[in-house]
């Protein structure tokens, strides 16, 4: 037996410890930790996979600190601090130590330092307030990506990606430059690799690539762009993709591709929303691109987060787990074939109707 053990928030007041056999291909619930309101989003401590960190994404913005005891179950909170704001969609763990948090409704956050303990935050830094778009504008910052020694920040509202830069006292950032992206497209995340930034934009549901610009405020031309909407979609679809992830390189899957959830917000797909998977070609080349290599029903409606397991030996590389926002189609754990070029449905579970985010361990 191989098992892993997966934490999956939501909105609800709970993070749900699921066990994933992968030699029985199993998928079941072990327990319900109970949190703070509406722990839409997770992110693991980097290097203690003891403890947890989880936004409360409701108007009184807070991040909240866990253990992790035996069989993934979460101590009460450790520490809970304000986000500075309304809404935090969002939270990661940087190397530094600190947490970043920021705000989707009041287009704010923080970056919060620890103290000798990771469990414990540092509730001096100051609050981060992003400018506001022209109106009728408004800032929605959707994520925060350690690059370097920067923290990049997609704005879905501002239509940009903020660049902050450090300075030397911990949780004081400033905004040092952006990167600028398409007008009404609403970049909500991004992933960063090979020289290049991918950026998954909700409004128009479009993936594109680009170089990385010179700090503060170089720019690089998109170089390409790609719809990520399925074909022939139920009439009265809306779609707001979602989620994008390159898993790394490993000896299983020498190949990385990009996977992006589409989130069809309208009418609903009987057959769910699907995953599409791209490849990034001719890198260098004048004819650099990404190229559509499949789109995969998932029988789940709206997903959020979802997260392939770790590439630490044990194999969790191959997996992907995903749940909906909207429907009962609960957790999937679906894995890559075909090299990485397609997924395929393992194991559902429908005891928790509905899940926002996801950690392994
Ligand atoms: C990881 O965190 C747990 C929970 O706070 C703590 O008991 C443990 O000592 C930490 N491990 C390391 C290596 O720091
Ligand atoms: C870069 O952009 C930021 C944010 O828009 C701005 O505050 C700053 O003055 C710019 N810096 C330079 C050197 O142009």
């Amino acid at each position: 037996m191989v098992a892993f053990t997966i934490l999956a928030g939501g909105y609800d007041v709970f993070v749900a410890t699921y066990l994933f056999d992968s030699a029985s291909s199993s998928l079941s619930l072990l327990s319900k930790s109970p949190t703070g309101p509406s722990p839409s989003w997770l992110s693991l401590h980097p290097t203690n996979k003891s403890i947890l960190y989880a936004v409360n994404e409701v108007t009184a913005g807070a991040l909240q600190s866990f253990d992790i005891g035996p069989k993934g179950t979460l101590s009460n909170a450790v520490n809970t601090v304000s986000s500075g704001g309304d809404s935090p969609a969002f939270a990661t763990a940087l190397s530094t130590g600190e947490v970043a948090i920021f705000n989707y409704n009041s287009g704010n956050g923080r970056i919060v330092p620890t103290t000798s303990s990771p469990r414990t935050f540092d509730n001096s830094a100051p609050v981060i307030t992003f400018p506001r778009p022209p109106a009728p504008g408004v800032s929605h910052p959707h994520q925060a990506v350690e690059v370097g020694n920067e923290v990049l920040i997609p704005d879905l509202g501002g239509d940009t990606i903020w660049r902050l830069g450090r300075t030397n006292i911990p949780g004081n950032y400033k905004i040092q430059g952006s990167i600028p992206q398409p007008k009404g497209s609403g970049p909500r995340h991004i992933a960063v690799g090979n020289d290049r930034i991918f950026t998954l934009h909700e409004l128009t549901s479009t993936l594109t690539v680009q170089g990385i610009p010179n700090a503060p405020n170089g720019t690089c031309s998109i170089i390409a762009s790609a719809s990520t909407i399925p074909p022939n979609p139920p009439s009265g679809a809306v779609f707001a993709a979602a989620e994008i992830l390159i898993p790394p390189p490993t000896a299983k899957f020498p190949k990385s591709y990009i996977y992006v959830s589409n989130r069809n917000t309208g009418v609903l797909d009987t057959r769910g929303d699907t995953i599409a998977i791209f490849e990034h070609v001719n890198v260098g080349t004048r004819s650099e691109g990404l190229k559509l290599v499949n789109q995969v029903y998932t029988e789940i409606n709206q997903p959020r987060g979802m997260a392939f397991g770790p590439a630490d030996g044990r194999g969790g590389e191959e997996f992907l787990v995903v749940a909906g926002v909207a429907g009962t189609a609960g957790t999937l754990v679906l894995k890559r074939t075909d090299g990485g070029r397609n997924l395929e449905l393992v194991v559902k579970n429908l005891e928790v109707p509905t899940r926002t985010t996801f950690v392994w361990l």
